[in-house]
């Protein structure tokens, strides 16, 4: 049968997560399929941390819904940046944690400033290379310094897993699952999700490589 959308690696072919299934982990971490413009999955509500990397424009989410095989609804980022703010208000975080390009960082630092007291920015990299920089806006309830300065996305993701009491971490935007990968190093808790199932398989594939051992609920 010929596979539609973009297959990344192919791990869709082993994990062939479906709309409704949760796959789950033991201690209680979650993944499943969702469109935050339609709905946040209800176990996301658990999560006391959110780290996320959200499309940096317009253009981009449009790419990303291309490659999910789904009609992007929003008309504007502004109207996207509207519903990831709706989605923290949901969740209630203790902290937030949100990566943003030179294209998104004033609507990214707005938002966090408008949801926590405390916000603090650090420069960072991505994709290992001086070249490419990003920042990882940062709120919390008091001020806190997660020495993350300087860092590539990366490596910082899996210091905020290990360094960070959190009990659970969410990611909505969880694609190929860094996330998921630095929170399971760490042993903690995460709750994924993503319109792209495709893109969920790279992450479930890359946790049991880790020996995560998946069962499937509907
Ligand atoms: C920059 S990528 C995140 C990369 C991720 N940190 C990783 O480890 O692969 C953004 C992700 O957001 C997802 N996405 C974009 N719009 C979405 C929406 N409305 N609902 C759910 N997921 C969405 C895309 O499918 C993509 O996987």
């Amino acid at each position: 049968m010929k596979q539609k959308g973009l297959r990344y690696d192919g791990s869709i072919d082993k994990y062939p997560i479906t709309e409704g299934e949760v796959y789950c982990l033991d201690n209680g971490s979650r993944i499943t399929i969702a469109d935050i413009t339609l709905e946040l999955p209800e176990f996301s509500e658990k999560a006391d941390c959110v780290f996320i990397d959200p499309a940096g424009n317009k253009g981009v989410l449009k790419a990303y819904y291309t490659k999910a095989e789904k009609e992007c609804p929003v008309q504007s980022f502004d109207e996207f940046v509207t519903h990831i703010k709706k989605c923290i208000e949901q969740i209630k975080p203790d902290r937030l944690f949100v990566e943003c390009f030179a294209r998104n960082k004033t609507q990214i630092i707005k938002m966090v400033e408008s949801l926590f007291p405390c916000v603090k920015i650090y420069n960072n990299t991505y994709y290992h290379s001086p070249k490419n920089a990003c920042w990882i806006v940062q709120g919390t309830k008091q001020p806190e310094d997660w020495k993350l300065e300087g860092m590539d996305e990366w490596e910082a993701v899996f210091k905020i897993c290990e360094d960070v009491p959190f009990k659970a971490i969410t990611d909505f935007f969880l694609g190929q699952g860094l996330v998921a990968e630095a929170a399971f190093n760490a042993g903690k808790v995460f709750y994924g999700s993503d319109m792209n199932r495709n893109r969920l398989a790279v992450a479930i594939n890359r946790i049991a490589k880790r020996g995560g051992d998946w069962t499937i609920n509907k």
